[in-house]
C-alpha cells in the first residue's frame, strides 16, 4: 500500500509583499488612509510643531520630550559632534569620486571599530552609540564633502541645532531660518518609516545578536539602491535631464509609452498617495519662492498629473525632496546621505526594539535549481 503525502501548497512572497514579520511600536503606516504615525503622532504635525531632535527623542523613548528632556539631550548630542583625527585622515584617503552612501558607509563602520563599546548590546548602551551617531555622521558627511573639493573640514558648533549645524559644516554658513524650517521639516520627514528595505536590513543584522555599528553599516547600504533611498537623486537627475517646463509634457508621454520607471513615483505600501508628500511640497514651494526655482515647481506639476491621471501612481516623498535639496544649494550625491543623518534614528529604534524580543531572522526558499547529483572526481570532470 503506498501513503500519499500532500505538501502544503507553498506561496512565495516575492519582495515580502505584504508579509507581517514581527510587531512594532515605532511607527505605523496606515495605507488604508495615506498616513504615518511615530508612536502614535502624525508626522506632519511633528514636522509643523517640533525640531527634529525632538523627534529623536520620540522614537528612542516612546515619547516627546518636555522642555527639560529635551535640553539634556540636545546637550548630549551636541558633545558629541566631534570625530577622531584617525577618522579624518581615513576620509581624506577616500577615492574623490567614490560614491558618498560607500564613503559614509565605511566611516560608520570605522565609529564601531572605534567604540570600545562596540559589543555592549544593552539597552543603555545601544542608545548612548545611537545619540553618537547621529552627532557624528552630519560631521563625516560635510567633511568628506568638502575633502572631496579639495577644502578643509569646518569644525561643527555646539550652540547650533542639527539642522543649522550641517549648513555650517556644509557651506560655512547657516542660511535664513526658512530654509532650515525646510530642511529640518525633511529630517522628520524621513525619519522612519515602519519595516521599509533599510530598517528590515538592520533588524536582520542584528537578529544574530551582532552589534548596533554593523547594523547601520548594513542599512547605509540598503538605502543607497535607487528603488530605495536613492530616489531623491534619481527624481534631481531626472528633472535636470528633461531640463525646461516646456519638454516636460513630451518627455513624460515618452516615458509612460515605454513603461519606464517615472523617479519620485509610487510605493510599496501607500497606493493612493502619502500624507508626507503634500506637506514636504509646501517646503519644497517656499525653497522655489526663494531660490527662483519656479520652473521645478512646474515641471513637478505636470509630471505629478499626468503620471496620477495616466497611471494611478502617486509621488512618494523624494519627489519634493530631490528639488528641495537642489534649492537648498546641496550637490545632488549628498541627498541620500542627508536622508542617513535622518534615518539613523528610526533604524536604531528598530534595532533596539528588535533586540527586547528577539528571533533570529531566517526566512526559507523553495528549491528551484539543479536535482541532487553525485560529485565528480577532478580527473573526471567534463568542460560544462
Ligand atoms: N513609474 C512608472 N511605473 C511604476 C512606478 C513608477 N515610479 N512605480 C510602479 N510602477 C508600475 C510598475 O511598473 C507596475 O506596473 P505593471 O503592473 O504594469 O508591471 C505597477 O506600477 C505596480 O508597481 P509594483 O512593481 O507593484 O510596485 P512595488 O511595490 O514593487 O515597487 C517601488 C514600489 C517604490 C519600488 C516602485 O514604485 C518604484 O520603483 N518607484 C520608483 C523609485 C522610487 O521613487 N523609490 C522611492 C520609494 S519611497
Amino acid at each position: 500500500m503506498t501513503s500519499q503525502t500532500s505538501a502544503p501548497e507553498i506561496k512565495i512572497a516575492k519582495g515580502l509583499a505584504g508579509v507581517y514579520s514581527d510587531t512594532s511600536k515605532v511607527s505605523k503606516v496606515f495605507d488604508e488612509t495615506n498616513t504615518l504615525t511615530y508612536f502614535g503622532y502624525p508626522v506632519q504635525e511633528l514636522a509643523e510643531h517640533c525640531r527634529f531632535e525632538e523627534v529623536a527623542y520620540l522614537l528612542w523613548h516612546g515619547e516627546l520630550p518636555n522642555a527639560e528632556q529635551l535640553k539634556t539631550f540636545e546637550a548630549e548630542e551636541r558633545s558629541q559632534r566631534d570625530i577622531s583625527k584617525e577618522l579624518i585622515t581615513i576620509i581624506r584617503q577616500f577615492r574623490k569620486d567614490a560614491h558618498p552612501m560607500d564613503t559614509l558607509r565605511t566611516a560608520v563602520s570605522f565609529l564601531g571599530v572605534e567604540d570600545p563599546e562596540a559589543a555592549d548590546n544593552s539597552r543603555a548602551a545601544n542608545m548612548r552609540k545611537s545619540i553618537r551617531m547621529m552627532a557624528k555622521i552630519p560631521t563625516i558627511i560635510a567633511a568628506d564633502f568638502r575633502i572631496r573639493k579639495g577644502q578643509e573640514p569646518i569644525a561643527p558648533k555646539k550652540d547650533l541645532t542639527m539642522a543649522e549645524n550641517f549648513f555650517h559644516m556644509y557651506f560655512g554658513q547657516v542660511p535664513d531660518a526658512k530654509i532650515v524650517r525646510c530642511f529640518d521639516a525633511s529630517l522628520t520627514f524621513y525619519a522612519e518609516h515602519g519595516f521599509n528595505a533599510s530598517t528590515f536590513t538592520a533588524r536582520t543584522i542584528v537578529s544574530s545578536l551582532s552589534e548596533i555599528y554593523a547594523a547601520v553599516t548594513g542599512a547605509i547600504g540598503s538605502l543607497k539602491g535607487p528603488l530605495h533611498g536613492g530616489a531623491n537623486e534619481a527624481v534631481m537627475h531626472m528633472l535636470l535631464s528633461i531640463g525646461d517646463v516646456s519638454k516636460t509634457q513630451s518627455w513624460i508621454d515618452d516615458a509612460l509609452t515605454h513603461k519606464k520607471l517615472v523617479m519620485g513615483f509610487g510605493h510599496r505600501v501607500y497606493r493612493n498617495g502619502d500624507s508626507r508628500v503634500p506637506h514636504m511640497t509646501k517646503y519644497f514651494h517656499d525653497m522655489a519662492k526663494i531660490a527662483n526655482g519656479q520652473k521645478w515647481v512646474e515641471m513637478e506639476d505636470i509630471l505629478a498629473k499626468n503620471v496620477i491621471e495616466k497611471k494611478g501612481i502617486h509621488p512618494n516623498l523624494d519627489f519634493p525632496v530631490g528639488p528641495a535639496y537642489y534649492l537648498m544649494g546641496f550637490e545632488i550625491p549628498i541627498f541620500t546621505p542627508i536622508f542617513v543623518i535622518s534615518r539613523i534614528t528610526g533604524w536604531t529604534a528598530h534595532i533596539m526594539e528588535q533586540l527586547e524580543d528577539n528571533k533570529l531572522m531566517r526566512p526559507l526558499s523553495v528549491y528551484n535549481g539543479t536535482p541532487q547529483r553525485p560529485v565528480q572526481p577532478l580527473e573526471k570532470r567534463k568542460a560544462a
